[in-house]
C-alpha cells in the first residue's frame, strides 16, 4: 500500500495521502512500510534537524514492551486500553501482554483512518483473550469508555496506555481533564502508563517546529515535570518518571543507557 507505485484506487477514500500524518511518519521512523512520500519527506526533514528521532522512536517502543511486560507480569493486569495505538508494528500491546498472560483483553483506540484500515493485524488475539479496536478520538473520553466497556470489565483493574498521544492535545487543561476522566473511570489498582516528547534539547524543539508546519495533528512538547504532573495522585512505579531507556532497562554491561528527549512513567491508582 505504501509503495510509490500505489494507485489511488487501492487507497480507502478516508486516507489523505497529501498531508503527512503522525501514525505514518512514526511508522517510517520505526522502519515500517505503511507510509507515503509526503510522510517520508517530512520524516526526512525532521531526521536532518534531529538525527536522534529514530533512536527516540525505537526507545519509546521498547519502553512500551517493558511496561506491558511489567503490567501483565508483576502487576497482574489482564486488561489494557491502548489509546493512540499507531500502525501495527513489532511487539504490539496485545502480543506482549498475551505472551505473559494469554487471557489478556486489549482494546485499541485511534482516530486515524489508516490505523483503522490496518486494524486487522491488531486483532490477532490468543483464543483465551480478546482484542478489539475502537475508531475514536482521545478528546472524547466518554465515547471511548462507553465502547471499551463492551470488551473490558471496569469493575476489574485496567492499564490505560497513553503513549506518544497526549502531545497531540495542545491545551494543557484539556489534556489534564482527559487523563482525569479516564483514570477516574478505572477502579483502584488500575494503572496509567504514559510516554511523551519533552522540550529538552534545541534539536527536538526544532523538530517539533518542522512537524507543526506540515504534519497532522500538531505535536506539543512538554517539560518532564509537566508530563510527570499527569501522573499526580497515582503511586509511581519505580523508577518514577524518567527518559524511556532508563525505565527498568534490561541489564547491560555498558551501564545506564543514554537519555532521549521523552519522559515516561507508570502510576498505580491507589
Ligand atoms: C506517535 S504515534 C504513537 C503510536 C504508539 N502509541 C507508539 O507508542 O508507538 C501517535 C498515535 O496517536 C494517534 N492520535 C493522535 N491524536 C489522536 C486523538 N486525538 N485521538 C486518538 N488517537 C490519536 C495517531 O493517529 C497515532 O497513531
Amino acid at each position: 500500500m505504501a509503495d510509490d507505485s500505489s494507485t489511488s484506487s487501492q487507497i480507502p477514500p478516508a486516507i489523505n495521502t497529501n498531508v503527512p500524518q503522525t501514525a505514518r511518519i512514526w511508522n517510517y521512523w520505526l522502519g515500517g512500510k505503511d507510509n507515503y512520500p509526503v510522510d517520508r519527506q517530512v520524516g526526512d526533514q525532521i531526521l536532518e534537524a534531529f538525527p536522534a528521532i529514530v533512536e527516540n522512536a525505537r526507545a519509546s517502543r521498547a519502553f512500551l514492551a517493558r511496561a506491558v511486560r511489567y503490567l501483565a507480569g508483576d502487576a497482574g493486569i489482564r486488561q489494557f486500553l491502548d489509546i493512540g495505538t499507531g500502525l501495527p508494528t513489532a511487539n504490539n500491546t496485545h502480543q506482549v501482554a498475551q505472551q505473559v498472560a494469554p487471557e489478556s483483553r486489549i482494546v485499541y483506540v485511534d482516530n486515524d483512518p489508516i490505523v483503522l484500515a490496518h486494524a486487522r493485524a491488531l486483532l490477532t488475539s490468543t483464543p483465551q483473550g480478546t482484542t478489539a479496536y475502537i475508531d475514536a478520538d482521545l478528546r472524547d473520553p466518554d465515547t471511548i469508555l462507553q465502547e471499551a466497556a463492551q470488551t473490558l470489565d471496569f469493575t476489574q483493574p485496567i492499564a490505560i496506555m497513553l503513549m506518544g498521544v497526549l502531545g497531540h492535545i495542545a491545551d494543557d487543561d484539556q489534556a489534564q481533564s482527559i487523563v482525569k476522566r479516564l483514570v477516574g473511570a478505572a477502579r483502584s489498582g488500575s494503572y496509567l502508563t504514559m510516554n511523551d516528547g519533552t522540550d529538552t534539547s534545541e534539536e527536538v524543539v526544532e523538530a517539533a517546529r518542522i512537524w507543526n508546519q506540515s504534519a497532522n495533528p500538531t505535536y506539543h512538547l512538554r517539560s518532564p515535570e509537566r508530563i510527570a504532573g499527569f501522573l499526580d495522585g497515582l503511586e509511581l512505579v519505580e523508577p518514577g518518571v524518567v527518559s524511556p531507556p532508563r525505565w527498568r532497562p534490561e541489564p547491560s554491561p555498558s551501564g545506564l543507557p543514554a537519555e532521549i528527549d521523552s519522559a515516561c512513567g507508570v502510576g498505580r491508582k491507589p
